[in-house]
């Protein structure tokens, strides 16, 4: 079955871009084999290739893609309201296999995977999100919620879901499932729930591991730095942390729900891998 929809870019448009990847090296891999995504830059925008389109969230299907319509339409709306959140363009299947085609973001990945086994790298990245203005990390707490609202999934296990501009603050791509209740599944999360994911989430600037398959490299790069590069990490990444923190603050997030989270065993890991953060000089 074939599908197509082209929702901010015409049609012609969208199939010349398609029809160019055939000759373009694939500047990015998806992590998830499911969908083995491969990833074609433009200008302007970013093709995506994969496998199993009509699955969302990997266990739901959407064979008429009618989800992934449902999706792109609150996705506009959420720009629409200044939410900044990569909206899909338009998108082609054949039989599940095929292309999402979306605006590219801006800047860079908040922590690029493919480069962040280089400690330089790491320590570079760290500096330049210190830098960034309360402003940026306000909105990014502000359109996390609206996001996770609109019952979109943010995908808080990959950092490189996330870019950071310093023009334009950080942006989200990687939004192409809802949370599973919006298929029928299980119970639509609750403003607590919602508050704890937000908490979970806003602190993803920081540099910690989020998912196993990086535990590693975290290790790896902590074990490389030297005495002076460690101190340094350590304050970039307190100046992180504490504009996270009052971000949430910012958006009326109560410092009960912020220590629940970061004292919880939820939060363990990072905290010890912060050692860091010393939390008593925060909370
Ligand atoms: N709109 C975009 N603009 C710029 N770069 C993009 C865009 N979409 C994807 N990329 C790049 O391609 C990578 C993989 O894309 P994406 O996260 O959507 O795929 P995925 O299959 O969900 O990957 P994973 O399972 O690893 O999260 C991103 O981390 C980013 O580096
Ligand atoms: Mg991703």
């Amino acid at each position: 079955m074939f599908i197509e929809k082209y929702l901010d870019i015409d049609q012609e448009n969208a199939q010349q871009m398609i029809n160019a990847t055939e000759k373009m090296i694939i500047e990015k891999h998806g992590d998830n084999g499911f969908q083995n995504t491969k990833v074609y830059l433009f200008d302007d925008y970013a093709v995506l290739k994969m496998q199993n389109i009509t699955f969302r969230n990997v266990i739901n299907q959407d064979i008429d893609l009618k989800h992934l319509e449902r999706l792109a339409v609150t996705l506009l709306e959420l720009q629409s309201l200044g939410v900044s959140s990569v909206p899909i363009s338009a998108f082609q299947s054949i039989n599940g296999n095929g292309f999402i085609i979306q605006p590219r973001a801006k800047g860079a990945e908040l922590y690029d995977k493919d480069k962040i086994s280089d400690k330089n790298y790491v320590m570079e990245r760290v500096k330049l999100l210190s830098y960034a203005p309360q402003e940026h990390f306000d909105k990014f707490v502000a359109d996390i919620i609206k996001i996770i609202s609109a019952g979109i999934i943010v995908d808080f296990m990959g950092k490189d879901n996330f870019f950071y501009d310093e023009n334009i603050g950080f942006q989200f791509i990687d939004l192409n499932a809802h949370y599973d209740y919006e298929y029928g599944n299980g119970e639509k999360f609750t403003d607590d729930d919602i508050k704890q994911m937000v908490v979970f989430g806003s602190f993803l600037p920081c540099y910690f591991d989020t998912a196993p398959q990086y535990r590693d490299t975290v290790t790896k790069v902590f074990s490389e730095l030297n005495e002076n590069e460690r101190s340094l990490l350590k304050e970039y990444n307190t100046v992180i942390f504490n504009k996270c923190k009052i971000a949430l603050f910012n958006n009326e997030i109560s410092e009960k729900t912020i220590n629940e989270i970061i004292l919880s065993e939820r939060f363990f890991l990072q905290n010890q891998q912060f050692e860091l953060v010393c939390l008593d000089k925060t909370s």
